[in-house]
């Protein structure tokens, strides 16, 4: 993992979602960086960990099986952990906020609250967490364009009015589309599985074309590390790249690395984050980062994808 930050103790950090794709690379690189890391998810799966960060490192992680809509237990195990950080990734993405609304907005907003509360009353320095990009609101209505958008775009506004009532300063991160190794759940997974199915020698096609911002796991993780070492004196919320690119760019990319790959798309139109994106409070708050250009992270990712299967062989 490039970075900075290589001094200044960042922990203990609370993650929840730690079970999930971001939180198990997040997790890898705090521990590589020798932090005290505590997972927080309804479940314990540490096997994306295991393959990131290895058995002896994995291991180390005390682990609390807890659902974040149940303010108690987030409440004993920010307390149990001591954290001066936490980092709430725990969410559920578009299709299951779709297909069960009541869950996706407890999970996502009242979830967030409990992070919140539980945070500011046990001291938490900082507290970092995922919106995303559909939080924009966009379109003919001006609002989000599914229940997930409307979630995030509620932790938000819920996240400033805790800065205004309690003096809570929160950074809130809006990636879009990120892909690597482990990106397993939501409609955008389809880009991740599209790369492994290239290491793989199979056939995959993406079940649409769209535009969007592909951000590189390691990319995003970076600058979450930056985030945790900064300290923001209000709550910041931020895209955190404008630059978008197609899926036939990724799959240009894909070609590139893996010329025999055999993947390809449907011409069904998925819309876009047709709205202006603004990354300046994110580099007013951490600097500048380096950007994993796509065919660098498909390379890293279908390089993981190969390690993974020898060892396995
Ligand atoms: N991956 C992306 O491209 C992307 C894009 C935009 C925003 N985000 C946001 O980033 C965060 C992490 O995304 P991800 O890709 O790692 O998602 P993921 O689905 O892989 O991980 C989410 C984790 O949350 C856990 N979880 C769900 N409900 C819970 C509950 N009630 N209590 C405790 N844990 C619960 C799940 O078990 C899972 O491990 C989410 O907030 C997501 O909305 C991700």
């Amino acid at each position: 993992m490039e970075g900075a930050h290589d001094t200044q103790s960042l922990g203990p950090v609370l993650v929840t979602g730690a079970t999930g794709f971001l939180g198990a690379w997040l997790i890898a690189a705090l521990l590589e960086r020798g932090e005290t890391v505590h997972a927080l998810d309804i479940v314990e799966d540490r096997r994306l960990l295991l393959d990131l960060a290895g058995q002896e490192r994995a291991g180390e992680v005390a682990w609390a099986v807890a659902d974040v809509t149940d303010a108690a237990q987030v409440e004993k195990a920010v307390a149990r952990a001591g954290a001066r950080a936490v980092v709430h990734l725990a969410a559920l993405t578009i299709p299951p906020c779709r297909e069960d609304p009541a869950r996706g907005v407890a999970v996502n907003v009242i979830g967030h609250v409990n992070v919140l509360e539980a945070a500011r009353r046990n001291g938490a320095e900082t507290v970092l967490y995922t919106s995303s990009a559909a939080s924009h609101p966009r379109g003919p209505l001006n609002a989000p364009a599914n229940v997930y958008g409307v979630t995030k775009r509620a932790v938000e506004d819920i996240s400033k009015v805790y800065f205004l009532d309690h003096g809570l300063a929160t950074i809130g991160l809006r990636p879009n589309v990120v892909y690597g190794l482990g990106r397993a759940a939501g409609e955008t997974a389809a880009i991740s599985e599209a790369i492994r199915a290239a290491a793989e020698g199979r056939r995959y096609t993406i079940p649409y074309a769209s535009s969007m911002c592909f951000q590189y796991v390691e990319e995003v993780v970076e600058v979450m590390l930056r985030c945790l070492a900064a300290r923001p004196d209000g709550p910041i919320v931020s895209d955190i790249t404008v630059e978008q690119e197609t899926v036939d760019d990724l799959l240009a990319a894909i070609r590139a690395v893996e010329p025999g790959a055999q993947v390809d798309r449907a011409d069904r139109h998925r819309p876009s984050p047709d709205v202006p994106l603004d990354d300046a409070p994110l580099r007013a708050l951490i600097g500048t980062w380096r950007h994993v250009p796509l065919e660098e992270g498909v390379r890293r990712t279908i390089e993981r994808h190969r390690a993974r299967l020898e060892t396995a062989a």
